[in-house]
């Protein structure tokens, strides 16, 4: 059998506060398949956004899992050095955030910071991290995508940035 590209086994994420120990996540297992949808449901303050962070490894720094294991393609990531790590992450895997607008840089045009997304993994010139960019918004359905790669955060709404984010993503 082939491995899950993602599967979480029993994950537990424990926050450490000043009232104690707090179990934000208990015992969550699932799996996903290459070219599948998932999607986590639940009320809020029940564990969606920790077990995302979990994977991604943005959990905040009270947070840790304290139980069960995430493989990806077959390997337990949450035991691969930070460098191999973030190797994966952004190139193989990647967070849409739930607030775009907070998660851009403000002070820099989206075109620019999907390239940059872009050559953080792969070397390659400017102008061509640039084209792929574009073509990305094009990807993403943003109308007038030349005229956007030039947009700053604020100039866009919350679902253009929403995704710029994805395009950033993919
Ligand atoms: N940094 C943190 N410190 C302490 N508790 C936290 C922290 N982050 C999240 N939690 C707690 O973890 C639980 C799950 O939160 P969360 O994953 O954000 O819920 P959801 O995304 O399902 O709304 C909540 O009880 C929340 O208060
Ligand atoms: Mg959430």
């Amino acid at each position: 059998m082939t491995p899950s590209l993602l599967a979480l086994s029993d994950l537990h994420v424990t926050f450490s506060t000043r009232r104690g120990l707090v179990e934000a996540v208990r015992g969550v297992t699932l799996s996903l398949g290459e070219g599948e949808m998932l999607g986590l449901v639940g009320e809020s303050g029940s564990g969606k956004s920790v077990t995302g962070f979990a994977i991604t490894r943005l959990l905040d720094t009270a947070g840790r899992i304290t139980a069960g294991d995430i493989r990806f393609r077959g390997q337990d990531i949450t035991r691969i050095s930070g460098s191999d790590f973030r190797h994966l992450h952004g190139a193989a895997m990647a967070m849409i955030f739930q607030n775009p607008r907070a998660a851009l840089n403000p002070i820099r045009a989206v075109g620019d910071q999907i390239a940059d997304a872009i050559t953080a993994h792969k070397r390659m010139p400017r102008d061509q991290a640039r084209a792929q960019a574009l073509e990305l918004l094009r990807a993403v359905q943003i109308r007038d995508p030349e005229k956007r790669m030039a947009a700053y955060p604020h100039e866009l709404s919350g679902g253009m940035c929403q995704r710029v984010m994805i395009a950033m993503a993919i």
